[in-house]
């Protein structure tokens, strides 16, 4: 009971409101349409009406408009951004986890107990961590202003990728995996999939449409796509931690005292964390190479429009001396080397997709970083008074102590700063900045394994929250408007 009236904050308040408004429409067309209808049908009319608002509103009739506008108020991406973490109103339990965060059977849930000490790896069955997984689960990211946000569904995200000629993509570090695995957990299923993941040695993951599952035709309908689009994949995530081959980073760091360049270096650096490769332009070029064939949908008999080929980068946490020179001289490296590099490797980057966006209808972001808290093992308290107040926080420092740094953590908000300046200056570029900083800067409490990793976020939480996000500006600049559509 009192987990409610905590959470009872002005943002639960008007979200109540908005959804007696939505819930009032909804009877108020039922009643005048006279219909024993169940919820679908309703549901279903609404959006019909309000097609038809829209298209009035069109020709200028300022009433519908009004009205319309009210209704369909979908959150801009800072108003999106302004909000906050509240308690859900449902409880997450073990019994219904996987159906909040919309996880399949194989859906990863990962936590580390908050007093697991170093260098112990506890079974799957560890009570701590479970508690830790539920404790972190309980919330929800809110925007403050009444605004609608678009839901993630594995089946509308099929449809919108399956439209475009090179699907979904992502490409990064393990930051973007927590992204990554937030999408297959909702999507790959035990047993007979309709949706089935790749995984490759060189990183690459895929997700394909099973076409001999019993649902993939409607999925084809539903999109508006031939089978054929089945050979290509949805969605990729490219595992990259620079997003550039080797040459372009000793391009950017030859003429640097002190610089070696990186041959023949310790096997440990080599193989470990840096790869003198980077695949994502490649793998997308041959993509795109492919039209996508639209068809019309049997419910409407209308042709979709092609979508975007959407795809989004992030690098930060591997842009360490030690990762990027030699083992014998990464003491020589200074912090001006580094920005040097990342700055060449944002620039190489966006040339790219800019060239590929000449020819190519597409959807680039820079995901901005998301927060690394030093001493996180300081949030242990689950104390609802304490999230709210971490909900202010702008700043990933410890609140103890402010002045500890972990790893090249502080030097996240300076990337971020220089792709912010880099793109302002270049509006020509294809590339837009995708803010994650606030979803992850006020959830100190949720890093994976508090006593080591203050990187990583526990999953699902932070996580899904930023798909969510992703998934709602997505929606936003998509070309169709069935993306709200129960599956
Ligand atoms: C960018 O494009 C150039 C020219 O096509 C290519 O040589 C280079 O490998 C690409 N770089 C990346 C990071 O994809
Ligand atoms: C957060 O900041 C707002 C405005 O700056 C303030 O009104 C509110 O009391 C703060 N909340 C907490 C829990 O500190």
């Amino acid at each position: 009971m009192s987990r409610y009236h905590r959470a009872r904050t002005r943002a639960f308040y008007w979200r109540m409101a908005a959804l007696a408004m939505f819930t009032l429409s909804l009877v108020h067309l039922g009643w005048t349409h006279q219909d024993k209808v169940d919820l679908d049908n309703v549901l279903l009319e609404w959006k019909a009406q309000r097609m038809r608002l829209t298209s009035w509103s069109t020709g200028g009739r300022n009433k519908q408009v009004a009205l319309d506008s009210k209704d369909e108020h979908w959150c801009t991406p800072s108003e999106y951004l302004e909000g906050e973490w509240l308690l859900r109103e449902e409880e997450v339990t073990l019994e219904n986890i996987r159906a909040v965060f919309k996880y399949t059977d194989l859906g990863l849930l990962k936590c580390r107990a908050a007093d697991e000490p170093r260098g112990v790896e506890p079974g799957p069955d560890d009570p701590a961590a479970w508690a830790r997984i539920l404790e972190t689960a309980q919330y929800k990211w809110v925007p403050k202003s009444v605004c609608k946000q678009h839901s993630w569904s594995k089946w509308n995200f099929a449809k919108y990728c399956l439209r475009s000629k090179g699907g979904c993509s992502l490409v990064g570090d393990s930051l973007a995996d927590q992204i990554y695995t937030a999408i297959w957990s909702s999507m790959i299923t035990k047993g007979d999939s309709l949706f089935k993941l790749h995984a490759s040695t060189e990183r690459i993951f895929d997700i394909t449409v099973n076409a001999n599952h019993p649902m993939a035709q409607m999925l084809a309908d539903a999109a508006g796509v031939t089978v054929e689009r089945f050979n290509r994949p949805i969605f990729n995530f490219w595992r990259e931690h620079h997003l550039v081959n080797r040459e372009d980073l000793d391009a950017a760091f030859v003429g640097f005292e002190g610089y070696e360049k990186w041959v023949g270096g310790p096997s440990m650096a080599e193989s470990g964390w840096i790869w003198d490769r980077s695949r994502w332009y490649e793998l997308w070029n041959s993509l795109l190479a492919h039209a996508v064939e639209l068809v019309p949908r049997s419910l409407d008999k209308r042709v979709p429009l092609e979508e975007n080929s959407v795809i989004s980068f992030s690098s930060g946490p591997h842009w360490t001396p030690v990762e990027l020179w030699p083992k014998e001289s990464a003491g020589k490296v200074t912090p001006e080397q580094i920005l040097h590099g990342y700055t060449a490797a944002v620039d190489r980057v966006i040339q790219n997709v800019t060239a590929v966006a000449q020819d190519n209808k597409v959807l680039t972001w820079w995901r901005g970083s998301t927060a690394a808290h030093p001493q996180c093992s300081q949030y242990t308290k689950r104390d609802f008074g304490l999230l709210l107040a971490e909900n202010n926080r702008t700043t990933h420092h410890s609140t103890l102590n402010p002045t500890v740094k972990g790893f090249n953590w502080d030097y996240f908000t300076v990337y971020d700063k220089l792709v912010v300046n880099k793109l302002e200056g270049e509006p020509e570029a294809a590339m837009r900045f995708m803010d994650l900083w606030p979803i992850s800067v006020t959830r100190p409490d949720s890093h994976l394994k508090s006593t080591t990793d203050c990187l990583h976020f526990c999953s699902p939480g932070v996580p899904n929250e930023l798909l969510e996000y992703l998934w709602h500006s997505m929606v936003l600049e998509g070309e169709n408007d069935d993306y709200d559509d129960f599956p």
